[in-house]
């Protein structure tokens, strides 16, 4: 059985799982050569990158606590409408250069456009015109990334995971959902409140059981 939700990595000896021709086929047999990444990571960033793109074109992509970076490539991959990407992780995993080393092989468009930077994700300047995306931000680095999405008015994207069940804003829903989810309710909520339309999807819970995807863009303010 081969389960999407695997942290072995993939490998060389993987790539007949993924014979085909389609482009998520061709990101696999990428990945399986660059022999680094969790074979979970691939289907996470793949889910979320081709629903945040059926939503949003253009802009900088900003990974934020990217580990690898490989949803900020997928993103340019999936849509060239992006200039470039930042992939932001206060531990850049020293695979993640490997990685992008075997997608530039696959798309030479990738070439120059990807900057790896080692540092916290307050430390990176956000513009109104960005696009912010994290996967997997433990805990709090979901509401930070969300803070700075706010602070900036650029478009964001989160699949948040490890909740802080006690700490967390379950905005008094925890006797009707399980805290998790009422922490992320609140995170929507917090987002519409801020000026925002959102859109709420699950990527399939056979990849991660954290698979609830928050992506907000800001409404026009009103002349
Ligand atoms: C669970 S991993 C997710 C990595 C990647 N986004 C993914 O989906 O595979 C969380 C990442 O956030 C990074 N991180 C944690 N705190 C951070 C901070 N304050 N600033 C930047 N990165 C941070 C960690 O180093 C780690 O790589």
């Amino acid at each position: 059985m081969f389960s999407p939700s695997s942290r072995g990595r993939l490998t060389d000896r993987d790539l007949d799982r993924f014979p085909g021709g389609t482009l998520f086929d061709r990101l696999a047999r990428a990945v399986c050569h660059a022999g680094c990444l969790p074979r979970k990571e691939l289907y996470e960033a793949w889910e979320v990158a081709r629903r945040v793109r059926r939503l949003f074109r253009g802009g900088r992509v900003v990974d934020l606590g990217g580990g690898h970076g490989l949803l900020a490539q997928a993103l340019l991959i999936l849509d060239d409408t992006s200039p470039c990407a930042l992939v932001v992780d206060k531990a850049l995993p020293p695979s993640a250069a490997k990685l992008h080393e075997v997608l530039v092989q696959a798309w030479p468009r990738l070439e120059g456009r990807v900057e790896f930077v080692e540092t916290g994700i307050d430390a990176v300047e956000i513009r109104g015109t960005d696009l912010l995306v994290s996967s997997h931000a433990c805990g709090r680095l979901t509401d930070v990334v969300l803070d700075r999405a706010i602070a900036a008015r650029a478009r964001v994207a989160v699949l948040p995971c490890c909740h802080h069940l006690r700490a967390g804003d379950t905005g008094g829903l925890a006797g009707w959902v399980d805290r998790a989810a009422a922490i992320d309710i609140m995170r929507a909520v917090r987002l519409t409140r801020c000026g925002y339309r959102i859109w709420t999807h699950a990527i399939p819970a056979a990849i991660t059981p954290k698979n609830r995807l928050l992506i907000g863009e800001p409404e026009p303010r009103p002349r």
